[in-house]
């Protein structure tokens, strides 16, 4: 694991020079640092593409385990100690965008061995966190909000009811193309979630497949593998 503690205004970095914005060890990542004590920690076997981390902010912990490659990265912070975790993957990450660029103390955590095809992530209030659990596989097309951006307001009571909400994601879950996970999202483990859902619930129920406008189980007592159905051999 490299370690680039960086402070932007005295250019001191541990371990990689970054002053010229480009760590040579980690060719095809380009980092963006215009803020204090944020830290950088990247494993020595990352592979990247095309990557980009941004940081306007300081006291930020970005930590990027090893995968098969990242393609397309980008981290775009803006604010205080914001926390984001990747764990090491066997698989490759392609085009995951993770926003949050209001609020601070934000927390985004990744499972091991995610595989993921696209996914972009916009966390813009305050305190809220998103988890995804651990041998994941994510399609193409997901994005993910843990706010609004806008208040909803009770005319009644002249108070806001849109709050954000935190997301969280189990183990070995299925997402397929164009999801979309609202505020308040959760989905248990080995779930399987269709094509073209959106999200908006709290779902109490592993093993199931969740679906539709707005998402609902529309299947129970399943499990899913990476296998094609043509490939699959019972246990
Ligand atoms: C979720 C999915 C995997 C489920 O497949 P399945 O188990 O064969 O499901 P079925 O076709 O038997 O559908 C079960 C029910 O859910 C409904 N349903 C299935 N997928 C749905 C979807 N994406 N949106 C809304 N409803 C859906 C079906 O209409 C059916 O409803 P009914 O019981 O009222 O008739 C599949 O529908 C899907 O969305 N596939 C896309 C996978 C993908 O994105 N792959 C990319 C590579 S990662």
């Amino acid at each position: 694991m490299k370690k680039i503690l960086s402070k932007a205004r005295q250019s001191v970095y541990k371990l990689v020079d970054m002053t010229n914005k480009n760590i040579p060890n980690f060719k095809g990542l380009t980092i963006d640092d215009q803020g204090e004590n944020n830290e950088i920690l990247i494993d020595d076997e990352c592979v990247f593409n095309r990557s980009k981390i941004v940081i306007a902010g300081n006291n930020n912990k970005v930590t990027l385990g090893a995968t098969l490659s990242y393609n397309q990265l980008v981290i775009n912070l803006k604010g205080n100690k914001k926390r984001i975790s990747i764990g090491n993957s066997n698989k490759h990450i392609n085009n995951l965008k993770l926003v949050s660029i209001r609020g601070n103390h934000q927390i985004i955590t990744i499972g091991r061995n995610l595989s993921c095809g696209g996914m972009e992530v916009q966390m813009n209030d305050g305190n809220e966190s998103l988890t995804i659990g651990k041998d994941c596989l994510f399609s193409w097309g997901i994005k993910a909000r843990t706010s609004d951006g806008h208040s909803i307001i009770d005319i009644d009571s002249d108070t806001p009811i849109n709050f954000p909400q935190d997301i969280s994601i189990g183990d070995h879950v299925w997402i397929s193309e164009d999801v979309r996970l609202m505020k308040g999202a959760i989905i248990p483990s080995d779930c399987v979630i269709g094509a073209g859902a959106i999200v908006t619930k709290k779902f109490d129920e592993t093993n199931s497949v969740i679906a539709g406008v707005p998402a609902k189980v529309v299947k129970r007592n399943i499990k899913w593998d990476h296998r094609q159905p043509s490939k699959y051999k019972p246990q």
